[in-house]
């Protein structure tokens, strides 16, 4: 057992194939240049407590706050036959909750990685992956696995539920603007819109699914080659599929058209499961900055992020 241990993992964007992902279809995703970081050490009380910027709450305390955090910490515990007594987990996060990038998830890869490490176990990928996706599946009811996958494995990633990741060697010059509607969202209340949608009309949903399965292995090919009008159209065209969908709203659309008003981005669209959340655009490389100040005048925390971030990284 250590003194105490600290890990950090990103937030991602979907960069296509959100919500369809979770009925088996592919997804580009990606680490974005926001962390959570995750501090798990020994203290003299009883019980774990969790807390993160002044709030607190003990792991046995049924009172609905870090729900996800807890499920990882109790799946642990049990795994590793360990009493789950006495330690503090610290939160810190950039990553804004219910913005759609993935916050949940990076929380839950740094406190199992963070977690493993404390405890003198094996980080390796496939428990990390395993606890993770506990505390996933306690909040979100039924995930792809695609944010705990991306968050984990960190660059750029092709995914699908069943076969997981592979890697995509994205030009290094690709950079995304990420903006915040400011409203946040329940990612499991959509997830199970989509759900009712796929119900009720399923050849048209399944026609849909394979639209974006292969816009991702067309996206894929465009991200190593640099081919950004591509990639553009490409996301333009599934942002028309999310709304068909009922995935996004007036919050997104409304800062699409903006985007689109300042001109120079090659395509816009909601990411993550939408109802508000984010809006990626990419922007022209050399008028990405020049995007980013002046969207910012209005959203102030939008972002420019290169896809080539680490994913889960032991700190200490
Ligand atoms: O908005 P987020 O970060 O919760 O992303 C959810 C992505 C979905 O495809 C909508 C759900 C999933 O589990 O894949």
């Amino acid at each position: 057992v250590t003194n105490s241990a600290t890990a950090s993992a990103p937030g991602k964007i979907i960069i296509l194939g959100e919500h369809f992902v979770v009925h088996g279809s592919l997804a580009i995703s990606a680490a974005i240049n926001k962390r959570a970081t995750v501090s798990v050490s020994a203290t003299s009380e009883g019980d774990a407590i969790i807390s993160s910027r002044g709030n607190s709450s003990r792991l046995q305390m049924d009172d609905g706050r870090f729900r996800a955090v807890k499920a990882v910490l109790k799946e642990s515990f049990r795994e590793l036959n360990l009493p789950g007594k006495g330690l503090k987990i610290e939160i810190e996060s950039e990553i804004p909750p219910g913005s759609g990038l993935g916050s949940s998830a990076a929380v839950c890869v740094a406190t199992a990685g963070a977690l493993l490490r404390h405890f003198d176990r094996k980080v390796d990928r496939e428990s990390v992956s395993r606890l993770a996706n506990r505390g996933e599946a306690s909040v979100h009811g039924n995930p792809s696995g695609v944010d705990v996958a991306t968050s984990l494995n960190g660059g750029t990633i092709l995914f699908e539920k069943t076969s997981g990741v592979s890697e995509i060697k994205a030009d290094p010059t690709i950079e995304f603007l990420v903006v915040f509607t400011g409203l946040e969202r329940n990612t499991s209340d959509l997830v199970q819109k989509v759900s009712k949608v796929k119900e009720n009309f399923p050849s048209y949903f399944s026609n849909l699914s394979e639209s974006i399965s292969k816009a991702c292995v067309l996206g894929k090919k465009a991200l190593e080659t640099g081919d950004l009008e591509t990639l553009g159209a490409l996301m333009n065209l599934t942002q028309t599929s999310l709304s068909w969908i009922g995935t996004s709203n007036s919050s997104i659309e409304s800062l699409i058209e903006k985007i689109n008003k300042i001109g120079h981005c090659h395509g816009s669209k909601l990411t993550g499961a939408g109802g508000g959340g984010s809006v990626i655009a990419l922007p022209e490389i050399t008028n990405a900055k020049k995007i980013a100040s002046e969207i910012s005048k209005e959203y102030p925390d939008a972002f420019l992020t290169n896809i080539r971030q680490e994913g889960l990284r032991i700190e200490q």
